[in-house]
């Protein structure tokens, strides 16, 4: 039997990040996985769509050249969008097969089962370790809606495949998923609704994000219903729904069901399961070690936020672990950014969640109206607020709906992780004229 340090079962960004790790720390380290190298993030999720996204808004910008003294014209070519995303991952999946290579991480190609506390079976082999990782991810869920079984009703792994736009696009979940191919289809002049069960689209997140990205998709022409329960998906795509008790119905060519994700742990033992799971999700601790000492899982499996960068920070800390270290990042902080246009990004607490935790929280809010870059790219309203404790100014989180959010949250989440006040962040000088200038307005 071959032996190994660590076995990980899934290559997506936990995964093959961890694996990395392992190798260059010396040990010996075998990598599972049963379709692509790169997981959902980058075959069904986060790049894919980031491809799609990024043409959306090239498209955008060209209609809107006229605003700059520029004349220009733009179609769609949406088999030739597909085939530039097809590349971009393409691309990226080799990357990562080279990486293994290099580091001499061993990559199995196969479904991983795990048959007792340090061995793993792929096909017919058994593999042995001192520790194993769980990092096999999640996927798509489809709920029990009659109807959800029909042609034209897609989970986000399916539509992300489709060569032709639907022209009406109705989106059951108004999530990250949700508002993010919104975006997309509207952006490509396809007519959207959403239907949120919450009485918010992104109830997860700061109230006046909810709010602002709500007024922005209305604005675009999106169809928005919140507080909404679907009932059923007719035959030829209808979609019957109660919104304040009262029944309305919607016809579309297509429907995108996005609601959420599972955990994959369907078949990944042998037997009974040796670790201790709720729903599917493995109980870890804050190392990601399961009940069982020798077994660690990561990333989506586990539950939480269920983003790529989460999944590499608990990888990375469960790998320094295993090697008798403290672990030194903050898998605590995560942030959170969603593709849309202007761009949203949220770290640390929202008001609210601070005060639901007993601590005396103020924000304040600089408008990007005020800003001169967004004045100079013609971008879209948005705002940077900033939530801290009263008394001691120590920056609790931060929300932001503007251009660059996705890269400019950064700054707090450095800022939570350092314990740094607003005065600490005021301190720096940034760039005029930039975005990341508006920071410095809404600290001081
Ligand atoms: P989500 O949890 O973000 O949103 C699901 C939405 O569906 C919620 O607003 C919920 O209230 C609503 N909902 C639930 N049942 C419903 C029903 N029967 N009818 C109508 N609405 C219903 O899940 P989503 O969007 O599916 O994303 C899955 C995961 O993938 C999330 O954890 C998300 O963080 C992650 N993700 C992250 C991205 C990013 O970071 N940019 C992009 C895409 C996904």
């Amino acid at each position: 039997m071959k032996e190994y340090d660590l076995i990980i079962i899934g290559a997506g960004p936990g995964g093959y990040e961890a694996a990395l790790d392992a190798a260059k720390a010396g040990m010996k380290t075998a990598l599972i996985e049963k379709e692509a190298l790169g997981g959902t993030c980058l075959n069904h999720g986060c790049i894919p769509t980031k491809s799609l996204l990024h043409a959306a808004n090239l498209y955008k910008n060209i209609q809107e050249a006229g605003l700059f003294g520029l004349k220009a014209e733009a179609s769609v070519d949406v088999t030739a969008v597909q085939a530039r995303k097809n590349e971009v991952v393409a691309q990226l999946r080799s990357g990562i097969a080279a990486q293994m290579k290099k580091a001499k991480v061993d990559v199995y190609e196969g479904t991983g089962r795990i048959t007792d506390a340090h061995t793993v079976r792929v096909g017919e082999e058994d593999l042995s370790a001192r520790f194993l990782m769980i990092a096999t991810g999640s996927k798509t869920f489809v709920p029990k809606i009659p109807g959800a079984e029909l042609a034209g009703v897609y989970t986000s792994d399916e539509l992300l495949e489709q060569d032709v736009l639907c022209d009406h696009l109705v989106i059951i979940g108004g999530g990250v998923i949700g508002m993010e191919f919104a975006s997309y289809y509207s952006a490509m002049g396809k007519q959207v609704t959403v239907i949120e069960a919450m009485p918010r689209i992104l109830p997860a997140m700061d109230k006046e994000i909810s709010q602002s990205l709500k007024m922005l998709l209305k604005k675009k022409g999106v169809d928005i219903h919140t507080g909404a329960r679907v009932e059923e998906i007719r035959e030829g795509l209808t979609v019957v729904f109660t919104e304040k008790e009262t029944q309305q119905t919607v016809e579309a060519d297509g429907v995108l069901i996005c609601i959420g994700r599972r955990p994959n742990t369907e078949g990944l033992f042998e037997g009974e399961p040796p670790v201790e799971m709720e729903r599917g999700f493995i109980h870890v601790n804050e190392n990601g070690q399961t009940n069982v000492p020798s077994i660690y899982a990561i990333g989506d499996v586990t539950g939480g936020l269920m983003l790529a960068h989460e999944a590499t920070a608990e990888g990375r800390r469960a790998v320094e672990h295993m090697q008798g270290k403290t672990p030194a990042i903050r898998a605590d902080i995560i942030p959170g950014c969603i593709y849309t246009e202007p761009e949203i990004a949220a770290v640390g607490l929202t008001v609210d969640q601070a005060k639901e935790k007993g601590l005396a929280a103020d924000s304040q809010k600089y408008p990007m109206t005020a800003n001169g870059k967004t004045v100079v790219e013609g971008a879209e309203r948005g705002f940077i607020k900033v939530v801290y404790e009263e008394g001691t100014h120590k920056i609790l989180g931060a929300q932001m709906m503007c251009e660059r959010a996705t890269d400019m949250i950064s700054e707090f989440s450095l800022a939570i992780t350092q314990d740094l006040t607003l005065e600490d962040m005021a301190r720096v000088v940034r760039p005029h004229p930039t975005f990341s200038e508006a920071i410095t307005e809404a600290v001081r």
